[in-house]
This record gives structure tokens, sequence and C-alpha cells, in this order.
């Protein structure tokens, strides 16, 4: 602004000078202009007046008449302009004079400067006008009549008209300097915001395209190849580029103008409970609290979660938030509170019993019943109406975390419609045929398509949501863009595999070495150092493949009997939906199933699996993750896994052996573990062989190649990835809406 300004004056001052100038130095022309005009004017009054007097005149002088002339030049110059009279013989003599008439200017003199271009005389009283006109009667011609009219006024219009022509000039140079002005501002904005939205990518299409009916398959065309550079680009994403918070706040604020993100997801990331030493706080085992933390401490902003701990409620303010992490206030957690009966048909019933088990095929039944649906659906408002409260924009960008929350992408949308919403979606989904088991099908899909993005960790699981959809919804789907439109809202359907934050250099700092933990943990476990150990690490839940698991090693025992007293399993086992029968008779099961191993290998001092079913927090974990030689997750099927990769960040000596499930999502990105299929119990305990038995150059080269994917894919990358497509999604949105012609728009 201050720059135009500036402009502005340095090109105003200028031109309005040059103008004034220009009139200055053009002044003597104009001068001698009007004068010539003027003259020429006085000439021809005196021609008039010579010949209204001339019959006067002659009649005078033939009768001799000296008085009668006298009163004639006394009448004629009581016009003011009129200063003297002469009369000439046409001998050149002075016959009679008025009174004002110079007594020093003869008849000759007169004719002399009655010649000239202008002819003037310059007396003591002002200029006058000279002119010299015949006395004519009848084609006689006695004499010559001088004429002396004021010439003064020519001077003082003279000046009048130079102060007019400069003034004039000056106010020209003003009206032009500004014309130009505005032009130059009207322009250069129109230029700007040209070259603004062409940098948006709209510039091109708007001139275009405009409202025109018969551009529309040209529009259609540019729209098409649009989504094709941008589904190019998406998908070839530098997988080169570095990731990490900083990265990933710079996204946020350029390219969504948001500096806040709102998450919501049930499970609260830190848990206040009451003990013995009064109230602590604890991280809950999730996959999905370990990866989406890190992101909202980068980001900031507002945690909408259940608040589930005894202790919870004791530590808020009026509005329900605490800052968290303890500590660090990094961003706020709001908590919404549910009664036990909610908490009963929301989360265990809706969510625990139909939902999980429906996405994942492991073999246990899903139970849909009518009242938790109602609970699910009441709840998913609940979060609704937090979000609106919580947002501080209409168009906030929302983290919707899971299945728990299938209604509330729409029931957000209906309230903040030019919200950016994100679902991801942390479980597998499942084929159309399996889905058709659940009643309520269309509203979960509907809810979902309230969102910009819905996210998977697989392109398989996309697919099934995509063909899903297709036999549910009347809904348009574009495969090759991976979009759905459904009344006019169009959602992209994408794949983000999850993460976790890569350790830095400070946080490795912190970490005990390899060899202390290899022995702190055996040492507890009153083994000696060169026990070998297999970790498996997961929440206590029927998916997790702990069963098979424990299995395979059974297997492995019996084939290589070497193993037994040498090497043992070492399974944490965290607490999970234990009100639930299922979660309860599987844990039995387990407890049942370690004890019969146990036995049947029993020897002093060695225990082939030791089960920890209680909560271990993340340095705990980190001890075992670097005391294993092997880690081991068989899950029947699972989203991600996030424990594969907290076991490769773990181990910066390049040591030790993963053993992945090929239905962990995981699996599609860490090709350096040991793939099995934890149904086959044979491969499983080949696989536990081969990992105990693996050289030590073997095992570093997998695992220096599985640190570098998850390095590199770490959880600001797929934070990074959803924020820049829906980025790019909200910008597509508005090139659409310009883009529309008025077939589209009817
Ligand atoms: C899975 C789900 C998460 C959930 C976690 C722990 O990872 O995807 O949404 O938080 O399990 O389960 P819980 O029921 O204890 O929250």
């Amino acid at each position: 602004m201050f720059n135009t300004l500036r402009l502005q004056i340095r090109f105003l001052v200028p031109l309005i000078l040059t103008l004034t100038a220009a009139a200055y130095l053009a002044q003597p022309l104009l001068d001698s202009l009007t004068l010539r005009w003027f003259s020429r004017d006085l000439t021809m009054r005196g021609a008039l007046v010579t010949s209204a007097m001339s019959d006067s005149l002659a009649a005078a002088l033939e009768s001799g008449g000296k008085a009668r002339i006298q009163v004639l030049f006394a009448h004629a110059v009581q016009d003011e302009r009129l200063l003297s009279l002469g009369l000439c013989s046409l001998q050149g003599v002075l016959l009679q004079r008025s009174a004002a008439y110079p007594a020093n200017v003869s008849c000759a003199q007169a004719q002399l400067i009655a010649a000239r271009d202008v002819p003037s005389l310059d007396l003591e009283s002002g200029r006058v006008h000279v002119s010299v006109h015949p006395v004519l009667q009848d084609g006689a011609h006695p004499a010559d009549l001088v004429l002396m009219q004021d010439f003064s006024f020519v001077d003082r219009r003279s000046q009048d008209t130079r102060k007019y022509l400069i003034a004039f000039m000056a106010a020209l140079g003003v009206v032009i300097a500004l014309i130009t002005v505005i032009v130059a501002q009207l322009s250069w904005r129109g230029w700007v915001s040209g070259a603004r939205a062409l940098l948006r990518g709209e510039g091109l299409i708007t001139p275009l395209i405009g409202n025109q009916r018969e551009l529309a398959p040209l529009a259609a065309d540019f729209r098409d190849r649009l989504r094709d550079l941008e589904d190019t680009y998406r998908r070839s994403l530098d997988r080169d580029d570095h990731w990490d918070p900083d990265r990933l706040r710079a996204l946020l604020r350029s390219q969504l103008r948001g500096d806040e993100l709102i998450v919501v997801s049930n499970r609260e990331p830190y848990i206040h409970e009451n003990s013995d030493a009064g109230v602590v706080c604890h991280r809950p085992a999730s996959g999905l609290v370990t990866a989406v933390e890190p992101v909202m401490r980068a980001c900031s902003g507002t945690w909408i979660a259940h608040g589930g701990g005894d202790a919870d409620k004791s530590v808020v303010d009026g509005h329900d938030r605490v800052m968290v992490p303890p500590g660090r206030d990094e961003y706020t957690l709001r908590r919404i509170w549910l009664t036990p009966q909610e908490e009963k048909g929301y989360y265990y019933g809706f969510a625990n019993e139909g939902l999980w088990p429906l996405c994942h095929v492991a073999h246990v039944r899903p139970v849909f019943r009518e009242a938790d649906w109602e609970m699910y659906r009441r709840i998913n408002e609940r979060f609704a109406e937090a979000v609106v409260t919580e947002a501080r924009s209409d168009d906030p960008v929302v983290l919707v975390q899971d299945y728990h929350f299938a209604l509330l992408p729409a029931l957000i949308r209906k309230r903040l419609p030019r919200a950016t919403i994100i679902t991801f979606w942390h479980i597998p989904w499942p084929n159309p045929e399996s889905f058709s088991i659940c009643p309520w099908r269309a509203e979960l899909l509907e809810g979902l398509l309230g969102s910009t993005i819905v996210g998977f960790h697989t392109r398989y699981h996309c697919k099934n949501f995509l063909e899903t959809v297709d036999r549910n919804l009347e809904a348009r789907i574009e495969h090759e863009h991976s979009t759905i439109t459904v009344n006019k809202q169009t959602t992209l359907v994408e794949s983000y595999p999850i993460s976790i934050a890569w350790p830095d250099d400070a946080e490795r700092a912190t970490w005990p070495s390899v060899s202390d933990c290899r022995h702190a943990v055996r040492a507890r476990l009153g083994l000696p150092d060169g026990h070998k150990l297999a970790v498996g690490v997961d929440r206590f839940d029927y998916t997790k493949g702990i069963l098979e698991r424990i299995h395979a090693l059974e297997r492995l025992l019996e084939k290589q009997p070497q193993w037994i007293g040498q090497l043992s399993l070492l399974q944490v086992a965290a607490p999970s939906r234990s009100e639930l029968e299922e979660y309860k008779a599987f844990q039995l099961r387990i407890h049942q199933l370690t004890d019969r191993v146990n036995s049947r290998f029993d020897q002093p001092d060695y225990q082939a699996v030791y089960l920890l079913d209680r909560h271990h927090d993340s340095d705990a974990v980190n001890e075992l993750y670097r005391a294993a030689d092997v880690c081991v997750v068989t899950s029947l099927h699972d989203g991600m896994n996030l424990v594969s990769k907290e076991f490769i960040a773990a181990r910066d000596d390049e040591q030790g052996v993963m053993i992945l499930s090929r239905f962990a999502g995981a699996a599609a990105e860490l090709k350096e573990a040991l793939i099995v299929n934890p149904y086959h119990v044979e491969e499983g305990a080949d696989a536990l062989q081969r990992a105990l038995t693996m050289p030590v150059a073997e095992q570093s080269e997998r695992m220096s190649n599985l640190r570098a994917t998850v390095r590199d894919d770490n959880v600001y990358r797929w934070a990074g990835r959803m924020l820049a497509d829906a980025a790019r999604w909200r910008l597509r949105e508005r090139i659409d809406a310009r883009m529309q012609t008025p077939s589209d728009k009817s």
C-alpha cells in the first residue's frame, strides 16, 4: 500500500511540473497570437467608427467647421475604449485632434505605426492601438482619421490568461495523473489477482469457461485433466521428502489457513486415574493415540475425546478442558462425559461388539442391537456438538478418528459446511459381503461420506470401501480418481499408511543401552543374558493372534527341542475391553494355553511363555523391544499395527528380527520382516527358528532397510499427506465451482 502511494507521488509530481512549465513556455506565443487577434478587432472597430463618422466629418471639412469636428470627436471619445482621434489631410498634416491625442504623434508617424503587425504605441497613460482609416464620402477621400484605442486591456488579459493557463495546465496534469494512476491501479490489481489466481490454478479457467454452455465439454475435459494431474502428483509424492513437525505446521498454516486442528477420537491421549499416590496420568495402549499424539503436539489445537479415567473430572476446567501433555501444555484435551449406560451402548455395544468384529475378519460374530445403534447415534451427535463448540472458525480442519464416529462427518458437515473433515479409519474395511451384515450400513456410509477425505491404511481397504458404497448407495464413483459423489458432496478415498514419530537424537540419548536392556529384562525374569527372548506387545484382543503365536512357539519347541530352556516368549497383553464376554473368554483361553504350554516344557528356572497382562508404559515397552531377539506380530487382521514400527525404531543397534503377519497393514511396507501367515502354525514355528538363527549381518541388513522405511514414512508424513490432499481438494472445489456451466448448475 505504502509502496503504491510512493509510486503515485513519484509519477504525479513530475507530470504536474512538466505541464506547468509547458504552460509557462507557451505563454509568449499565446501572447503574440492574442495581441494580433485583438489588434485586428480594434482595427475593424476603427474602420466601423470611421465609416460611421465619415459623412459628418466630410461635411464639416467642407464647411470648414472646426468646432463641428471637435464636437464630433468629443462625442466619439465618450466610448471608453476610444481614447483619442486625429484628422489628417491627404498631405499628412494634422488638421484636428481630440484633447487626448498626443501632440508629438504626427500623421506620418501614425501611418507608420498603423502599418505594423501590431500597431501599438506606448504612452504615459498606457498602451494604445493606432489605426488610420480613410474618410470617404461619395467616392471622395478628403482626409484620413487616426484612431487611438485603449490597448492596455490586452496586457491585463494576457496576464489573466497566463494565470488561467498555468492553473488549467496544472489541473489538467492532476487529472491526467489521477486517471493514469487509477487505470494503472485497476489493471495492476487485476493483474495481481489474475496472477494469484493463476498460481492457485484458477486464473486460466474462469475467463475461459465463464458461463458459456458451448464450453461445457471443454470444461469437463479440463476438469478431468486437472484431476489426472492431481492424482499423478499425489501418488508420486517424493519419498525422499523429509517430514517433521516443522514441515507439518508450515503446511497447516500455509495451505489450510488454519493454525489449529480439531481431533476427535473415542480414546483420550491422557487418562487421569486415582491411585494410592494420588492422581496419576498415563497413556493408553492404543495405536491411534500413539500416532495422533505427536501430530497434535506439533500442530496444537483441541483433541475431543471421552473422559474415561476415574480422576478425569477432577483436573478439567469449567469447560471440561485440560492442557496436555501434563507439565508441557501443548494442546487442549476437551473431555466428553458418558454415563455407564451410554458407554455400554455406544462403545462396548455398537463399536466393539458390532463394528470391530465386522471389520476384522477374525471369526468373531458381530452383534448388532437396536439400542446400541440408538446410543451410537446419540453419542456421535454429542461429539458433533462439541466440535461446533470448539471450532474457532466456520472452516476448521477436523480429523475424525476411527470406527466410533462413522456418523460424525455428516453431522459436522451439516453444521459447518465449509469444514475440512478428514476421517481416518484405523481398522480394516471389509469386503461388501461382510459389510452387508450390518443393518445400518447405508446410514454409516452416508455418515462417512460427509468427509472431505476418508483415509485407510491400504489401497486394499480403499477398494473394499468403494465397492461397499457401490453396492449400498446411489453414488457416482470415479475409480480412476478414487472419489465418491453423493448428493453433490464429493469425497476422496485414499490410503495413508499410519506410522510413528521417529525418535530424534535427544530422545535416543535418554535410552539405556541395548546390553543394559537385555540384562535388566532377563534379570527380572531370573534368566541369564544369553537367554533368547521373543517379545509380543499387544492389547489383550482376539484380533492380535496371541493364541496362534503361542501355538507357533509350542510347535517350535516340539520340532527344535534344543530351544527348551533357551528360549521364551514374553507377551505383554494390555487389558482391553474386558467388560465384554468375548474378551473375557479370550483372555481366559490365553491364560489356560499359557499354563498348558508352560507345564508341558517345564524346567527348573524356565518358563516358555511369560504372560504380562498389565499396562506397561512406553519406557518399559521400549526396554523390552531393545532386550528382544525377535519381535512377533501375528495379528489375524490389523489395519496397520504400530508395534512393528515401534520395535524397528527402538533398534538403533540394527539387530533383532521382526516376524510380521501378512494380515497386518504394515506387511505392505515392511518387506524385510519375516512375513508369516499366523493361521499356519508350522510357518510360524519355522519363522521363529529362522529368526533365532539369523546371522548378525543379515539382521543388520534387514533392520537398516526397515529403519529407513519407518524413518521416512513417519507419522508427520501420514498427517502431512492427508492435509496436503485436503488443501488441494479445497482448491479443486473452488475451481469446480467457478467452472460450473449453467447446465451443471441446473
Ligand atoms: C485400536 C483402535 C483404536 C483404539 C485402540 C484401543 O487401535 O483402532 O481406536 O483406541 O484399538 O482400543 P480401546 O477400545 O481401548 O480404545
